[in-house]
């Protein structure tokens, strides 16, 4: 099949490849700008998310804006997807072989894209991106750089949200600054 995002949309649209397809309202592949340096990578849709079609449009959305804000980025300097483009039930995390079923989608954005930068939102990203061992406390705010790609992994915005003490707030805004920091560096590298 020629990649194509027009492709790849009818591709995600259609799929069948898990069980998630059953309990979906509407795919969610992604949406931003298509030539961004950084791709953020989120685990799957929540509820907001399969109603509308679109990633990050629910609390943890909101609270992804307000990240990027801080850095001095909008959602429309970054393209934002998803492990996983289905809801999973009960917004459970995807099982492995949901995420197996799913990531040749997210390979092929990262094949449209040509982002620079894979800012890994939770573990579920980190451990699809950038390595099946990767923990969030031990490894965020880690860069790590393979095959051309810049890879960062830090909190999922639902986790912060959840955050009473504040300590992993604190530890977020450090790898926001350190991703603000890359962007500047890799940015007079050309594409
Ligand atoms: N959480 C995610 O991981 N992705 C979304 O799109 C929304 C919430």
């Amino acid at each position: 099949m020629e990649l194509s995002w027009g492709n790849l949309e009818d591709a995600v649209r259609g799929c069948r490849r898990c069980k998630l397809c059953h309990g979906r309202m509407n795919t969610v592949l992604g949406e931003g700008n298509r030539e961004a340096a950084i791709l953020c990578i989120g685990e799957g849709p929540g509820q907001q998310e399969d109603l509308q079609g679109r990633p990050f449009v629910g609390p943890a959305g909101q609270l992804l804006d307000k990240m990027l804000g801080a850095i001095a980025l909008t959602r429309e300097d970054v393209y934002i997807a998803n492990v996983v483009k289905c809801r999973p039930p009960m917004n459970r995390s995807p099982e492995p072989d949901e995420v197996e079923s799913c990531l040749p989608f997210l390979r092929a954005q990262l094949r449209l894209i040509r982002p620079k930068i894979l800012f890994c939102l939770g573990a579920t990203a980190g451990r699809a991106v950038i390595g099946r061992e990767f923990r969030v406390t031990r490894d965020r705010g880690k860069w790590v750089e393979r095959k051309g790609f810049h890879m960062l992994g830090s909190f999922h915005p639902s986790a912060l949200l959840r955050d009473q003490s504040g300590a992993w707030k604190r530890l977020a805004w450090e790898d926001l600054q350190s991703l603000r920091a890359k962007y500047d560096e890799l940015k007079g590298e050309g594409p």
